[in-house]
């Protein structure tokens, strides 16, 4: 493959997995993985500048910004770190600190590395005023209401020398104890338990009810101060003035004098931290002189004075003891392994505890594919090595051979037939996934499709879980999302079903009586609230996740209007690629989708966004065209559209020569605005468009 072509795969690669980790929550790779495919993109970029594309993952500093919450610019930026993963890269980096001192002495602080949410809290005379999430590394969205839960994290502070205005930064976190509970709760509730403590604490600190971020048990860990007046002389000063202004600082911490001392902290820590009560993924080590870290400066992403040090998964042995076939929502069949530890091997499966692995029993792992079973060459009954990467899915990371007895192990053989409903899997030129063809009426499937739509992001139904979509399903009352608005309180009154958790080996009875029934049928009304854009995330289309469900919602604005585009019109759209597009077509070309749609209109769901009023201020840009692309510091899109609309102008989806204004944003596509360039249009920046306004009504 050329390096171009590289270097474009692995950008496209990088930012799905960017939009999973950071939109969905979700991460198929760990954290060493994707830091590795950074550092190759990376290394190829620097080799082959010419092909780096504008909006390289590169020039990321982290994830986007939630909507939910009020977006607040950060006062000082939110960086991240620059990841090492041996002993080598970290001399290399003492050395880069050395060079960038002049030979002049330093000290380094070691802290650990706790694996949350990066939060930033603000105090005004004495008082906690603010507590906002990373965001984008320049906004977050302010948590306020959810901070304020965190029992350790202190509401006021009172003490000598503080500065009537400050911030302190920590890591919000869940602690294993806590994480575990409230997985048990979602579970008896038939919801979908996260996956790790930091999908937890990250979801947690995003309620919309403070009330119930307060039963989760978050916590902080603070570890920097910022203020305008300098207070401090070094780092270590700060976490001392920190602890002794009651914030809770990790007792941790230690200042060292060479990276020899360095590296001894990362050895004792290797074992030590997992017996913390909460996950850490590695340690940071940081310049302690103030003056010497303003010295060695920053990145554009990252400071030059601190670099982090992430120990490798931790790995055990295992017995392969089968393998399921799960089908999920889109059809794609995983295997999945199921494991004991090697004390457990005669235990029936009801009993197995599993392997205990960074804070957590493992008893399955994915297997991904059949590509993956064939690379791994496994057997069942072969002992193999499990790892939990970044901490979050276990995987099987090889086969221990020398432990391997023909006789009593077994050849894997990938099914060909779906595990499910019986139908011959399929597997797309290109694709390493097999996947079930009948859409319709293969069980996970369909169940899968309507668990998505009443998730918290689409229709938010929380008063139907997995469970109670199973019994609906069983009993062949709800077949589609459609259906769910039929359901009538004599359908539903003294169902019961008792429901068998594999992983746990647990029954469950679920049973709906008059409150529960009161309570569903309440959940699917209020669902015809939800606006437009959860109703398109909810539909499930392919590679149309909440992000995208909102750009194709606010640019087309009604169901009508998406059922009509065509592939031109989609990819107009912001940030709307090919695929998608396709995707899109490809669900409103198909009847079944279609009929189920405008069901769900009939029964009175959003199919069109909130329009904000046009209040008419004045006629200065009649006649005017526009076409708004990119992102914009203090306007969404919309109220651009609407402030030019309220002055006579009209707004156009594509870039054409009758086109006045190009109204330009950040992470715009550079061919949009090439082709405007070509064809002369004027190109406006926000402020450009803002001081044009206020000219006209002078
Ligand atoms: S210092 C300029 N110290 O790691 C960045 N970060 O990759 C200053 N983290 O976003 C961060 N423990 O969420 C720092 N002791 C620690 C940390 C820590 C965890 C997280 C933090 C940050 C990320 C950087």
């Amino acid at each position: 493959m050329s390096p171009e072509q590289q270097i474009q795969e692995l950008s496209a690669k990088i930012e799905r997995y960017n939009f999973q980790y950071y939109q969905q929550n979700e991460s198929e790779i760990s954290d060493f993985e994707f830091d590795q495919l950074m550092a190759k993109l990376k290394s190829l970029e620097e080799r082959y500048p010419e092909y780096s594309l504008p909006d390289s993952p590169t020039h990321r500093v982290g994830g986007t910004v939630t909507k939910n919450f009020e977006t607040v610019f950060h006062i000082y930026p939110m960086l991240s770190l620059d990841n090492t993963y041996n002993e080598e890269e970290i001399r290399s980096f003492d050395e880069r600190v050395r060079k960038g001192l002049d030979g002049a002495p330093y000290e380094y602080i070691c802290e650990l590395k706790f694996d949350g949410i990066s939060l930033s809290f603000t105090y005004e005379n004495g008082r906690l005023v603010r507590g906002v999430t990373r965001g984008d590394g320049t906004r977050g969205d302010d948590i306020t209401h959810n901070v304020r839960t965190i029992r350790s994290l202190p509401l006021s502070v009172k003490g000598t020398n503080i500065p009537s205005r400050f911030e302190v930064r920590g890591e919000g976190f869940m602690p294993y104890r806590s994480f575990e509970k409230l997985n048990e709760q979602m579970d008896l509730m038939g919801e979908n338990p996260y996956a790790n403590p930091r999908n937890a604490a990250s979801g947690s600190f995003k309620l919309q009810d403070s009330a119930e971020a307060s039963k989760r048990g978050l916590d902080c860990y603070l570890y920097a101060f910022l203020s305008d007046e300098p207070i401090f002389d070094s780092h270590s000063k700060s976490l001392e003035a920190l602890q002794s202004w009651g914030f809770k600082v990790s007792p941790g911490y230690r200042r060292v004098d060479n990276i020899d001392q360095v590296i001894d902290y990362i050895h004792e820590w290797e074992e030590k931290r997992l017996t913390l009560p909460l996950a850490t993924d590695g340690i940071v080590i940081k310049v302690n002189a103030l003056e010497q870290q303003q010295e060695l400066g920053y990145t554009a992403k990252s400071p030059r004075w601190a670099i982090s040090y992430k120990y490798k998964a931790e790995n055990k042995p295992a017995i392969l003891r089968a393998v399921h076939y799960q089908v999920g929502r889109t059809g794609a069949v995983t295997p999945v392994a199921n494991l004991c530890d090697l004390t457990e091997r005669n235990l029936p499966y009801g009993k197995v505890k599993g392997v205990q692995l960074s804070g957590t029993r493992v008893k399955r792992a994915t297997l991904h594919n059949a590509n993956e079973l064939e690379r791994l060459e496994i057997r069942l009954g072969d002992t193999v090595f499990v790892e939990k990467s970044g901490e979050i899915i276990p995987k099987i990371t090889g086969v221990d051979v020398s432990q391997r007895d023909f006789f009593l192990t077994e050849a894997i053989v990938f099914p060909s037939e779906c595990p499910e409903c019986g139908t011959q899997l399929q597997r797309n030129e290109g694709e390493v996934a097999y996947f079930c063809p009948n859409e319709t009426a293969c069980p996970p499937q369909v169940k899968g499709r309507i668990e998505h739509f009443i998730h918290r992001k689409a229709m938010d139904i929380s008063s139907l879980g997995e469970g109670k979509i199973e019994l609906l399903y069983d009993l062949g009352l709800v077949r589609t999302p459609a259906d769910l608005y039929t359901l009538q309180p004599q359908h539903l009154l003294g169902l019961e079903k008792n429901i068998f958790n594999e992983e746990t080996g647990k029954t469950k009875k679920i049973s709906f009586r008059e409150k529960t029934v009161e309570n569903i049928l309440k959940g699917i009304r209020k669902s015809k609230e939800a606006p437009f854009k959860n109703v398109l995330f909810g539909l499930g289309i392919r590679f149309v996740g909440a992000t995208v469900a909102e750009k194709l919602s606010n640019y087309f604005r009604n169901l009508e209007a998406l059922i009509a585009a065509d592939y031109e019109q989609l990819t107009a759209v912001p940030e709307i690629g090919g695929r998608i597009a396709q995707s899109v077509l490809d669900y409103f070309a198909n009847p079944i989708n279609l009929a189920m749609v405008h069901a769900l209109k009939e029964a009175g769901l959003q199919m069109q966004t909130a329009d904000l009023p046009v209040v008419i201020e004045g006629d200065s840009l009649s006649g005017k065209t526009f076409v708004i692309s990119g992102v914009f510091e203090n306007y969404e899109r919309d109220e651009l559209k609407s402030k030019i609309e309220a002055n006579g102008g009209k707004v156009l989806s594509g870039v054409s020569g009758k086109l006045n204004y190009l109204l330009a944003g950040a992470n715009m596509g550079p061919s949009k605005l090439e082709k405007a360039r070509k064809l002369g249009v004027t190109i406006l920046s926000e402020e450009d468009f803002v001081q044009m306004l206020q000219a006209a009504v002078r």
